[in-house]
């Protein structure tokens, strides 16, 4: 590694975090995924590819990550991919199947164990095979009763953060697409979970991006709770640092910042919502350790409409997997990758809440 070039980075990325106000983010966290294994952008989903992060399922630790990454990094929360299709065994239907449903749960029960959020997150695209939900494909009723019967399960845990679905993409109508999204939330508030946070995501995979210039911030502005409120409807955006923001390459080209963080963030300002980054990340390389610190230092300092980040993505990636977070286990002992440990561990970037207090974060920025 170029220490030399590494500790120039670093330094760019504190210098931009002290010309800002240094505040807290609410939320920090990791993908934890083997669920949503075998799902494509089309929406379809082959669960014979799944793989569990779970030991007792013969997959890998996901809780033992997950105990890892709250006790030794300060995250707080995780999300956790699965294929529609796994939940319901190959139906295009609501009705979760008991068995598929009780495996996923056993990684939601362990990721609420630690006492971080966890986020539900349907990874289907806005598709169930190639079909898009409300466009042709499965109606909005069954999406909802879909989402009525998960929501039930989970009404009475604060924790829970409904995920309404993994990046959509070329929807033919953005506003069907937020009537779909509606249908979703009127679902999960009336089987009970009537306080959790839901996410809302647009277009083009939820890029942060084009969030607003791409009509999704106005589309889904409209959606309510069923008392015409929109209290703790959050919404969902996606970003990555390569140059085609597909988060597949390992070298970082940006911090988002002028392109997708500041017109997000004046927007959700000006209409008093709020946003949650639900992927990010990028290779463990030197660009991207300074980059993504750059990014996490701009979302801090617009804590007050950007929520917090989580990586994409630990669970079940194997520990060479491109941009992957899954943490080192050798010899009973946790070990991060570089871009974890060097700039999305709350304990090292300090920008989060629960993490070292802000009078130490200023002056660790000197
Ligand atoms: C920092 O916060 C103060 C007080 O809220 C405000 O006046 C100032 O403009 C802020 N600075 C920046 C760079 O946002
Ligand atoms: C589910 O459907 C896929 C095709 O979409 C098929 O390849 C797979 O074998 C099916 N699995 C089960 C368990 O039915
Ligand atoms: C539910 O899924 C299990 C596999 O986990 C399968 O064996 C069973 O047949 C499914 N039940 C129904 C009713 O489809
Ligand atoms: C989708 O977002 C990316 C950046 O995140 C942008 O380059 C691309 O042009 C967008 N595509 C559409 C169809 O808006
Ligand atoms: C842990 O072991 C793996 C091989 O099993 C090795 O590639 C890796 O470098 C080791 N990591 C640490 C932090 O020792
Ligand atoms: C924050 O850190 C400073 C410097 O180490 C310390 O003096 C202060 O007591 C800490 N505050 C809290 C609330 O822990």
């Amino acid at each position: 590694m170029a220490l030399k070039t590494l500790s120039a980075f670093l330094l760019a990325a504190a210098a931009a975090v002290r010309a800002q106000n240094l505040t807290q983010l609410t939320f920090a966290g990791v993908n934890i995924a083997g669920f949503d294994f075998g799902c494509g952008t089309d929406g379809t989903c082959d669960i014979t590819q799944v793989d569990p992060p779970l030991l007792q399922l013969g997959g890998s630790d996901g809780l033992g990550e997950m105990q890892h990454f709250v006790k030794d990094d300060g995250y707080n929360v995780f999300r956790l991919p699965v294929g529609w299709q796994y939940l319901t065994y190959n139906q295009s239907t609501s009705v979760l199947n008991e068995t598929q449903f009780a495996n996923y749960n056993m990684l939601v029960s362990a990721c609420l164990s630690t006492g971080a959020h966890c986020e539900i997150d349907i990874h289907n695209y806005a598709r169930y095979d190639g079909e898009i939900i409300g466009q042709g494909g499965p109606t909005n009723e069954v999406f909802a009763a879909l989402w009525y019967n998960i929501a039930s399960y989970w009404k009475d845990e604060p924790n829970v953060i409904f995920g309404v679905m993994n990046e959509p993409h070329d929807l033919p109508s953005i506003p069907m697409w937020a009537e779909t999204v509606q249908y979703a939330v009127t679902a999960i508030r009336e089987a009970g979970a009537t306080t959790q946070i839901i996410l809302l995501p647009g277009d083009n995979y939820t890029s942060a991006e084009t969030f607003v210039s791409g009509g999704s911030a106005e589309a889904l502005n409209m959606v309510v709770n069923p008392d015409g409120t929109k209290t703790n409807l959050i919404m969902d955006v996606h970003k990555y640092l390569d140059y085609d923001n597909s988060g597949t390459h390992a070298a970082c080209v940006t911090n988002n910042i002028a392109d997708a963080w500041y017109p997000l963030s004046t927007w959700l300002r000006e209409n008093g919502r709020q946003a949650l980054n639900t992927e990010t990340g990028g290779g463990d390389v030197v660009s991207c350790v300074g980059y993504i610190s750059q990014q996490i230092g701009y979302q801090a300092a617009n804590a007050d409409v950007i929520l917090g980040y989580l990586g994409w993505a630990a669970g079940s990636f194997a520990t060479n997997y491109i941009l992957s977070q899954t943490p080192y286990y050798n010899n009973s002992v946790w070990t991060d990758q570089l871009l974890v440990a060097l700039a999305m561990s709350p304990n090292t970037n300090m920008l989060v809440v629960g993490s070292v207090n802000m009078t130490e974060a200023a002056w660790a920025f000197d």
